[in-house]
């Protein structure tokens, strides 16, 4: 008997570690995932799509309104349903804020409102941003909603400052990832 390849929905947003994901992905793809990559517009200031598609062997989806080929398509609603997982690595303030909010402005807000698979994310912001009490009420908030979190570390973070936002290591991230896929 086959066992079916499980799908995973990456979200890569707008954060300084959007590098990171690139290392989450090859290792996701070793393991035999089929993995669709999801980036916002800012996401694509850090980190280009040809990295990313490069590495998981297919285009990656920029936007709610992307329609290059395949303008028939509803991946908003399409990815949402077929996906074993949704993560989201790195997870900025604002991607936080917005599906605390159920807002619903991207195609990464919309795969959010639409799935029903188990959602996980990585936060990384700077030491200020993650401890302010409206990033801490939508964190709960989301919690409660049963997103999974791979909390943040105290590390060195990119504005030279060193405090609590730094994302989670790769592998604790993939561990992670592996987690909600089982559960
Ligand atoms: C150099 C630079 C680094 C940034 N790093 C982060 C970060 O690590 N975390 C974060 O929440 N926002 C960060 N931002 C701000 C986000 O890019 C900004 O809020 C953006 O609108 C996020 O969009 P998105 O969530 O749709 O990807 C950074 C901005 C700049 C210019």
């Amino acid at each position: 008997m086959t066992t079916r390849q499980k799908k995973i929905v990456l979200g890569v947003t707008g954060s300084i570690a959007a590098y990171k994901s690139a290392d989450i992905l090859r290792r996701l793809c070793e393991k035999g995932f089929k993995v669709s990559v999801v980036m916002t517009k800012e996401a694509e200031c850090f980190i280009t799509p040809l990295t990313l598609s490069s590495l998981c062997g297919e285009e990656v989806y920029r936007g709610s309104f992307d329609s290059e080929g395949r303008s028939w398509q509803m991946p908003h609603i399409s990815l949402a349903q077929e996906a074993d997982a949704v993560v989201i690595v790195p997870a900025t303030a604002n991607i936080i804020s917005k599906m605390a909010l159920g807002l619903a402005d991207d195609l990464l807000t919309c795969i959010f409102l639409a799935t029903r698979a188990p959602v996980l994310i990585a936060p990384a912001m700077n030491t200020e941003m993650y401890s302010h009490k409206t990033i801490q009420e939508n964190c709960a908030k989301l919690k409660k909603l049963g997103v999974k979190f791979i909390e943040p570390v105290k590390g060195k973070l990119a504005c030279g400052t060193t405090g609590d936002g730094h994302i989670a290591s790769e592998t604790d991230i993939v561990n992670a990832i592996l987690k909600i896929l089982k559960d």
